[in-house]
């Protein structure tokens, strides 16, 4: 069984927080609310201080593009609460606003996809660095899965989000190491001439030794 995957509606679990009970689809109820969960492998462990306090210094700007933090781990939430006190004074100033849930029986991350095979405690297998980017359909839009010894970086979060949501907006792909303003890509569905009505402000075709014209480049807001 492949697991929790891009396309996938996110399964809507109720779960203890620092916030108190969640629902996962009702966290997601605006109508352009995005969220990302993230799990990491376990409170009080060094990669994930530095994690979580690095997302919550990002926290402004995923609100500004309708964004929730959403995080969890297996341990539970009197643990997470005392851990935070640790996170914000390892990083003054970046408040851990975003609640984490709590799955000390490890099932959540079982059905979300987020459990590291390699990585295992006397209680059983620990959460991944797993993390999804859910849309406002409740379904997962991409996907990270990192290993316990590698640290994520929170602006390809950020990059992520973007590129995913600017997809989304105008029908559009974005090239590789693409930031926002940079120009976007036409996907291959699209022929020229429905190109031309739907991209008014044109769009330049890369000139390729096939000469098959795929690589299209414009411009959106
Ligand atoms: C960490 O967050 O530092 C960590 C957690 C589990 C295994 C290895 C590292």
């Amino acid at each position: 069984m492949p697991g929790l995957t891009i396309g996938d509606t996110i399964p809507d679990l109720e779960l203890d927080s620092t916030h108190g009970k969640i629902r996962i689809h009702d966290f997601l109820a605006g109508p352009a609310d995005y969220v990302v969960i993230f799990s990491h492998p376990g409170d009080f462990t060094p990669v994930c201080t530095t994690e979580l306090a690095a997302m919550a210094g990002y926290a402004k700007e995923f609100e500004k593009r309708g964004v929730k933090l959403l995080g969890i781990s297996c341990d539970d939430v009197q643990s997470h609460k005392d851990w935070i006190k640790d996170i914000e004074a390892y990083k003054p100033g970046n408040r851990v606003t975003y609640p984490i849930m709590a799955d000390p029986n490890r099932e959540a991350i079982k059905k979300l996809n987020m459990v590291d095979p390699d990585e295992k405690d006397s209680s059983g297998h620990l959460p991944s660095r797993a993390l999804h980017i859910v849309g406002p359909d409740k379904k997962v839009k991409l996907s990270f899965l990192y290993p316990a010894c590698a640290g994520r970086n929170m602006e390809e979060v950020l990059r992520a989000v973007d590129a995913v949501q600017t997809a989304a907006k105008h029908a559009v792909a974005t090239p590789a190491n693409w930031k926002p303003g940079e120009c976007v890509v036409i996907p291959p569905g699209v022929s020229d001439e429905e190109a031309r009505s739907k991209f008014p402000q044109g769009f330049d075709t890369a000139d390729l030794p096939s000469g098959k014209g795929y690589l299209r480049f414009t411009k959106v807001d």
